[in-house]
């Protein structure tokens, strides 16, 4: 038998258990509408917030700065790969964030990669929210603290948490999304901020899904909360609403100044590319320079999703623009995600092991891109396959 038989062996079980992905190619940039294997469908799956991902003055912008930097950052940051714009992206996350300092890294999972395990140790402990994302997850892991999970956005379990364990280590680490991305929730922060500060603790908030969302003009989960100056890191991406690549952490200028020496990805990581690095200042000028993408994006969701519940549908608990659409069994969502495609939309169906048993969905992710009229032809479809499979 070859050595490799139990990949065959674990793909099938995927295959067989429906949990294989199946890998879509998009022939055309990424926008409201996309181009799938010839077909036009509406894009109900991207993260793509605010539609920078392929505005004009990015992608000037990215140009000419390849046309005066070159392509690739050739070292790591701390070797040869810090260029100016590097120090400026930088500067301008910091003063976008109303923070000390920021830092950025490659991407938002490096980012985690590189925070959490400088900031904890084997002696200390991280309190993290039960649905943290996977890279958070893995950054504890990386650090070798103990992982003491608590109560999905239940400060009264973080408390219970602290009270119970906080006193046998050293340091502690609470750690929370901001936005959870597959329901749309937000975590309490300012109740999880109130808990925290009473134990001896650096609280964390990974940002990823309200960079560019929440807050005034997409400054972010902190700044919804008005806790400036209290949380001590925001981990963030510039791979949604900014529309390219690349993550951050942003906040203490200490922390900061301690992942220029100890954030391993920032080590031992080649840097942002130019053309990612330009692309995500001019994203941050129009940010700055008006909050009408923003606000379209809050009226869009918030117009899709009391429409569809007109329709009969269960939109969950989301507060932000995403949408999950509930629908049980991860077999009826997968059926509804084929039919919408048949109909011109391409909205994801998402089950098991991402969500619980029996809470599959079809995630809806509203774009400032979208059109009036791409939303009702999106719940034109969603009534149609609704009908047809008697779940309205
Ligand atoms: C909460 C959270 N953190 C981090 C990431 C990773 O971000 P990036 O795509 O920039 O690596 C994601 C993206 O899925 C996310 O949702």
């Amino acid at each position: 038998m070859s050595k490799l038989a139990w990949i065959d062996e674990e793909l099938n079980t995927l295959h067989e258990s429906g949990l294989y992905n199946n890998i879509r190619a998009l022939g055309s940039p990424q926008g409201a509408w996309l181009n799938i294997d010839g077909k036009k469908v509406l894009n109900f799956c991207s993260n793509n917030y605010l539609g920078l991902a392929n505005h004009p003055k990015i992608r000037e912008a990215a140009k000419n700065a390849i046309d005066k930097m070159g392509v690739g950052p050739g070292a790591v940051r701390t070797i040869a790969g810090t260029m100016e714009l590097h120090v400026e992206l930088d500067r301008r996350l910091a003063k976008f964030k109303g923070v000390g300092s920021a830092i950025t890294f490659q991407s938002g999972f490096t980012a985690n990669l590189a925070v959490i395990p400088a900031l904890v140790g084997k002696p200390d402990v991280i309190f993290s929210d039960e649905l943290n994302h996977a890279s958070i997850i893995d950054g504890s892991r990386l650090s070798g603290a103990k992982i003491i999970r608590f109560k999905h956005a239940n400060p009264q379990d973080l408390k219970l948490q602290l009270e119970n364990h906080r006193s046998d280590y050293r340091r502690a680490l609470v750690i929370t999304d901001g936005v959870f991305s597959m329901d749309g929730d937000i975590a309490p922060l300012n109740k999880i901020y109130d808990v925290s500060k009473d134990f001896d603790a650096s609280l964390m908030v990974d940002d990823a899904h309200g960079e560019g969302v929440m807050g005034k003009g997409g400054r972010g989960i902190v700044d919804h909360f008005d806790l400036h100056g209290k949380v001590d890191v925001e981990v963030g991406t510039m791979s949604k609403a900014f529309g390219v690549m690349g993550g951050v952490v942003a906040g203490n200028s200490k922390i900061v100044e301690w992942l220029h020496q100890r954030g391993r990805p920032f080590l031992f990581s080649s840097a942002m590319t130019v053309p990612d690095v330009a692309a995500c200042i001019a994203a941050i000028d129009i940010l700055e320079e008006s909050t009408e993408l923003v606000d379209k994006l809050w009226a869009n969701g918030k117009l899709f999703q009391s429409e569809m519940q007109n329709l009969g549908f269960d939109t969950g608990k989301s507060v932000t623009p995403i949408t999950p659409v509930m629908l049980g069994e991860a077999e009826i969502a997968q059926k509804f995600s084929k039919e919408l495609f048949d109909e011109n939309v391409f909205g994801m169906s998402i089950a098991f092991p991402t969500v619980p048993r029996g809470k599959a969905r079809i995630r809806v992710m509203i774009s400032a891109a979208h059109s009036s009229s791409d939303l009702e032809h999106g719940l034109a479809a969603f009534e149609k396959v609704g009908k047809r499979l008697g779940l309205i």
